[in-house]
């Protein structure tokens, strides 16, 4: 069943500000999609118009195979908004009373909301904020508050922006779990993020939206993180500015490769003669220059990076597989890190050249 479809959406904010260009993409029933773009791609505002709080300038939304209109209340029991401020979402005076709110809200009485209440205390480990006025929480507790208040009314369809911002390491595992067992449970979950380590944990598909703020790419998570072009486009993996002091690096070599060419290059009595001077690229040493050897190195380097940060995702889809999604996240991170240094590679390909960096 298709729980939204979107067709050529644009929005424009009052003071001219453009949000969303044509943005199409279909949303069915238990899947999890995830929503990436850079600051100010449109990630928000595409949630708020699925949620009803907007209306497209142009284009059509529709909503279980309804047109979207400013959302009934069988609609806001179906659907529920995490927002990206926890500030915004969170109005009660005590966490207690903002836990029972929805519940109220969709006619539950009694010892329903109280249990209603009890049970998301406990699953999101926020018993001790019981009785705290949410204004004063830190910002990660805030965010634990805000979560447990989208999912007291118990939704169907999760619409989840940046929940894992500003909490810490344990809590945004703990926020990952959560998202897989609600997918687990059926739940029809959208969640805007910039993080890409989770994108594969927690999502079927990812949508990326483009500075432009149109839709660049709709892929399987795994397929985007193996595409460095649209990441460098969208401005979500960048490159880096600064210079590095000249040094050279022994890549370490496991057995697995084989490398005929490299005796040739890095034989032991080369390496033994420690770190090159920027002026030693000119020397001759052999018969290649030491500048061409180094071009050689690097391109091998980047070779070899991009199998690992290959091998580090193939790695972290048997931890996700396995149901270690802490260790699953951290592999996933290192294969991203790993990615942007490429960058650094192409620069240092580039300086090699004598071209300006
Ligand atoms: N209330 C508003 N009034 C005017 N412009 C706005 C408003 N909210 C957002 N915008 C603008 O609309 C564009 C899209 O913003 P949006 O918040 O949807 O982006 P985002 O992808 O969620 O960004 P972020 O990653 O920073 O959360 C941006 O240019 C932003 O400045
Ligand atoms: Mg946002």
């Amino acid at each position: 069943m298709e729980i939204f479809g979107v067709d050529k959406v644009s929005y424009t904010y009052k003071d001219g500000r453009k949000a969303l260009d044509a943005v199409s993409l279909g949303v069915t029933a238990g899947e999890s999609l995830t929503i990436i773009g850079t600051n100010g791609s449109g990630k928000s505002t595409l949630l708020y118009l699925l949620d009803g709080l907007l209306a497209p300038e142009s284009g059509k939304i529709t909503a279980f195979g309804s047109p979207l209109g400013k959302g009934s209340t069988e609609f806001r029991r179906k659907v529920s908004l995490l927002f990206q401020n926890p500030q915004v979402q969170l109005f009660s005076l005590s966490v207690w009373d903002e836990l029972r709110f929805g519940p109220l809200q969709l006619g539950l009485r009694g010892e329903e909301v109280e249990k209603r209440a009890s049970d998301i205390l406990r699953l999101l480990g926020i018993e001790s904020l019981k009785d705290r006025g949410p204004w004063n929480l830190s910002g990660g507790e805030m965010k634990k508050v805000a979560i447990g208040a989208c999912l007291s009314t118990n939704p169907d369809v999760i619409l989840l922006d940046e929940p894992t911002t500003g909490l810490d390491p344990r809590s945004q595992v703990e926020v990952i779990d959560l998202i897989i067992a609600l997918r687990k449970k059926g739940k029809t979950i959208i969640t805007a993020t910039h993080d890409l380590g989770i994108i594969e944990d927690i999502s079927d598909r990812t949508v990326v939206l483009g500075e432009d703020h149109r839709v660049m790419l709709e892929e399987t998570p795994w397929e985007v993180l193996r595409n460095n072009g649209a990441l460098l486009k969208a401005n979500l993996i960048h490159t880096h500015a600064h210079r590095h002091s000249w040094y050279v690096h022994e890549h370490s070599h496991s057995g697995i490769h084989e490398h005929e060419h490299l005796p040739e290059l890095i034989g032991p009595e080369d390496m033994s003669k420690g770190p090159v001077q920027k002026g030693d690229m000119q020397t001759m040493s052999g018969e290649k220059t030491d500048m061409e050897r180094l071009r050689i190195l690097l391109e091998h380097w980047m070779e070899h990076n991009q199998e690992h940060a290959d091998t580090y995702l193939q790695w972290a889809e048997k931890a996700r597989i396995s149901g270690d999604a802490g260790l699953s996240g951290m592999l996933r991170e290192i294969a991203v890190e790993t990615k942007k240094m490429n960058a650094l590679f192409e620069k240092a390909k580039k300086a090699l050249g004598g071209e300006k960096n």
